[in-house]
């Protein structure tokens, strides 16, 4: 039992002793040279103080977006807001590259960088504050935070949902003009995670802009980071236009339904203007309130105007019909009174029981002729409206 004790023994003290030499021989003391860079380091004051304004180089990596709200205008997005800059005072003697975790990090000079517009936001904190500061011998300071945000992004709903829209980060030194702080992006400054997928939308491109705002404080760098989303509106095919289309078409079919089965047409009639009502109160729950008409506006109010007017055409056809039995029992009396009118027929009654409806006596309107009438006119005018609307919004 003594023999394996002494082996670990000696092996521990062996593995010391090559650890302090592999120590000694190849590192640096990165305490010594902390104490040295950090000794008489005053933080408050930026990089190269009394010299021109210090530039800080912005890299975006957006991790995720979290979709695009129309109710709250706004949308939200993961990333890496990652700073790249020279601190001339945190330049050392070596040749490894210093890290400062979250807390450590406190000690020195850190650009002062705001989102413009910007609704929520937060660093991640697990498990650790997501921050970190990573100096090179040179004094070349590289800064990252892993930042989820929300910000304000205008949008425009007249084309709604055939609509593309625009939303921009924009980021801004608080305290630092230009005369202190330089932000800019460069074209590479925009990375994004491949294979990003955004609910209901699809991200088309992105752009950069170096601004420049005027404040009453002072000249203000803004750079901005655009980005581009179309609405899928697959979707919105499946769940409303199809529907829709689907109830103007049975609509239609009253036509076809004898105008004495008065019981089928209201039914149908009033089924689906309700359907239609309930559909766009739906749909306009979870969107914002605008004042201006959207595409989809469009759309359900003429889908309304059709199935109502179906139902308003079976009212006249209503009416015709009670005009024409009361003609048809006042022509059958005066039959029974001059038996000599015999041969003779009204015109109306023939087409009621068939014939060719659309060639008769212009000012004899009937139940029957306005529904025949209405069933290729509701159709012709119908598939006009989607010809105008299509084009409009898909083309234009
Ligand atoms: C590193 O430097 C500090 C402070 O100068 C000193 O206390 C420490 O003993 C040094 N460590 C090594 C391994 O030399
Ligand atoms: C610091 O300022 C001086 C002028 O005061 C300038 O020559 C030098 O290039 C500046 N250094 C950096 C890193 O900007
Ligand atoms: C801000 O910029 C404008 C034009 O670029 C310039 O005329 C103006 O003097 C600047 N203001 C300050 C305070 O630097």
């Amino acid at each position: 039992m003594r023999n394996p004790c002494r082996a670990t023994q000696i092996c521990t003290a062996f593995l010391c002793v090559l650890s302090a030499v592999r120590y000694t021989v190849e590192g640096t003391n990165t305490t010594a040279v902390l104490n040295n860079i950090l000794n008489g380091y005053d933080k408050r004051l930026r990089p190269n103080d009394t010299g021109p304004p210090v530039r800080i180089k912005i890299v975006v990596y957006i991790e995720s977006m979290e979709g695009i709200r129309e109710s709250t205008m706004d949308f939200s997005v993961t990333m890496y807001l990652r700073m790249f800059w020279r601190d001339p005072r945190l330049s050392f003697e070596g040749d490894q590259t210093i890290i400062f975790k979250s807390g450590d990090m406190d000690n020195v000079w850190i650009p002062d960088v705001v989102f413009l517009y910007e609704k929520q936001s937060k660093v991640h904190s697990v498990t650790q504050m997501n921050r970190l500061l990573r100096v090179d011998p040179d004094g070349s300071v590289a800064y990252s935070s892993r930042v989820s945000a929300t910000l304000a992004c205008n949008m425009m709903l007249q084309r709604f949902p055939m609509d593309s829209q625009k939303c921009t980060i924009v980021m801004s030194s608080y305290a630092y003009s230009t005369r202190d702080v330089m932000l800019y992006l460069e074209e590479d400054s925009i990375q994004i995670e491949p294979g990003i997928t955004i609910s209901k939308f699809s991200l088309t491109g992105s752009d950069i802009a170096n601004a420049e705002v005027p404040y009453l404080l002072g000249n203000y760098s803004t750079p901005k980071c655009h980005f581009y989303f179309m609405r899928q509106m697959e979707s919105f095919f499946l769940t409303v236009y199809i529907p829709t289309v689907l109830l103007v078409s049975i609509a239609w079919l009253s036509f076809w339904i004898d105008a004495k089965a008065a019981p089928a047409r209201v039914a149908l009639g009033i089924t689906t203007v309700l359907t239609v009502t309930t559909m766009t109160a739906g749909i306009q729950d979870t969107l914002p309130v605008v004042t201006y008409a959207k595409a989809i506006d469009i759309w359900l109010a003429v889908c309304l105007l059709f199935v109502f007017f179906s139902l308003l055409e079976y009212g006249m056809a209503n009416y015709l019909l009670v005009v024409q039995t009361r003609r048809e029992k006042k022509k059958a009396r005066d039959i029974e009174q001059s038996p000599s009118k015999e041969g003779e027929r009204d015109p109306a009654i023939t087409s009621v029981e068939g014939g060719d409806c659309c060639r008769q006596r212009p000012q004899l309107w009937t139940a029957h002729r306005l529904d025949c009438l209405a069933r290729w006119s509701y159709p012709a005018v119908f598939i006009m409206f989607n010809v105008f609307y299509w084009v409009y919004f898909l083309v234009f």
